[in-house]
């Protein structure tokens, strides 16, 4: 009966598994703070996609190591780049996998912030978002389905899609991270990524988490320049501002269910401290009656493999 009655469920369909990939295999193998969670080769990420395919999962985001980063951030529009290199791979082994990727400097410059700096050592904005249309160009050269950036440079979605619509990639879609906050959250991936800023902080581009107004004036703006899904993250501590999203706008929401979410449940479950699998549903289920569409979540592997 309490099957008939459910009002919300989560589908492994609308998961995506996020991937790490490193050019430099020797920094492959698991993360210490994200047990579970570990960075592949170009070669693994594709046998894990097939691992994905196989468990139901249609979706991954892609995040690539580079094996040098600079101030520019060069090796983020390297054409034989990681996630070029793994795009091109995973859609040609599993062409019906949709293959998403992370738009950002942070993983690409030695100072690991998410734009290039001025003289001054700000981020400088135009400059930024002129880098991340050359990247999507060469995401979309490489068979990406879905381009997502992430840095919260602000006018970056509308550049994008006039790159990508400019070199007839009108297909590809845009996921925005729009309302993407200056969290504690994204501990753990930085240390998977190698993302730290090595100066300062994030909260010059990321939001305050105090606020939800801003993040839907993000989103109209978003909407505006061409964005076709528009997302928050984190997810858990702002699932009022998912509801807020839902009920504005008529585009796909998605939900990032960030490292740090990830790692709290891991560390409690591996010290007996609360019971893995019933709190993962739980959680999941939160972001489907919050109103989100698409989950991004770390656990969806694992997820999908207990819904078979
Ligand atoms: C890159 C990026 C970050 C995350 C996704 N894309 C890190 C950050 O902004 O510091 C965080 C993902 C996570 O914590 O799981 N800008």
């Amino acid at each position: 009966m309490r099957e008939l009655v459910r009002e919300h469920r989560t589908d492994p369909a609308q998961l995506v598994q996020p991937l790490f990939v490193v050019e430099n295999p020797g920094q492959a193998g698991p993360i210490a703070s994200m047990p579970g969670i570990e960075r592949y080769t170009v070669e693994s990420a594709v046998r894990e996609a097939r691992t994905l395919d196989a468990l139901g999962l249609g979706s991954v985001l892609l995040f690539g190591i580079p094996k040098t980063k600079d101030a520019r951030g060069s090796k983020n529009f390297d054409p034989d780049g990681v996630v070029q290199q793994t795009a091109r791979e995973i859609k040609s082994a599993l062409p019906h996998m949709i293959v998403i990727a992370d738009l950002c400097n942070c993983e690409y410059t030695d100072h690991g912030h998410c734009g290039i700096l001025n003289e001054r050592g700000d981020v400088d904005n135009d400059a930024t978002v002129e880098i991340l249309a050359r990247t999507a160009l060469t995401y979309a050269r490489a068979g990406v389905d879905v381009v997502a950036p992430s840095d919260m440079m602000d006018g970056r979605v509308g550049a994008i899609r006039e790159a990508l619509d400019g070199e007839d990639f009108e297909e590809i879609a845009i996921m925005a991270y729009s309302a993407k906050y200056a969290s504690a959250f994204y501990g753990p991936f930085r240390e998977a990524a190698g993302s730290t800023p090595q100066f300062g902080d994030r909260r010059t581009y990321q939001m305050d988490p105090s606020n939800v107004r801003e993040a839907l004036r993000e989103m109209t703006l978003d909407v505006q320049e061409g964005a076709d899904i528009l997302m928050v993250k984190p997810a858990l501590a702002y699932l009022d501002v998912v509801r807020a999203a839902r009920d504005r706008f008529d585009l796909p929401i998605a939900v990032y269910n960030v490292s740090g979410e990830y790692s709290m449940i891991k560390a409690a479950a591996l010290n007996g401290w609360i019971d893995e699998e019933r709190a993962v549903h739980e959680m999941l289920v939160s972001f489907a009656r919050a109103g989100a569409n698409i989950v991004i979540t770390y656990f969806a592997k694992e997820y999908a493999a207990r819904s078979r």
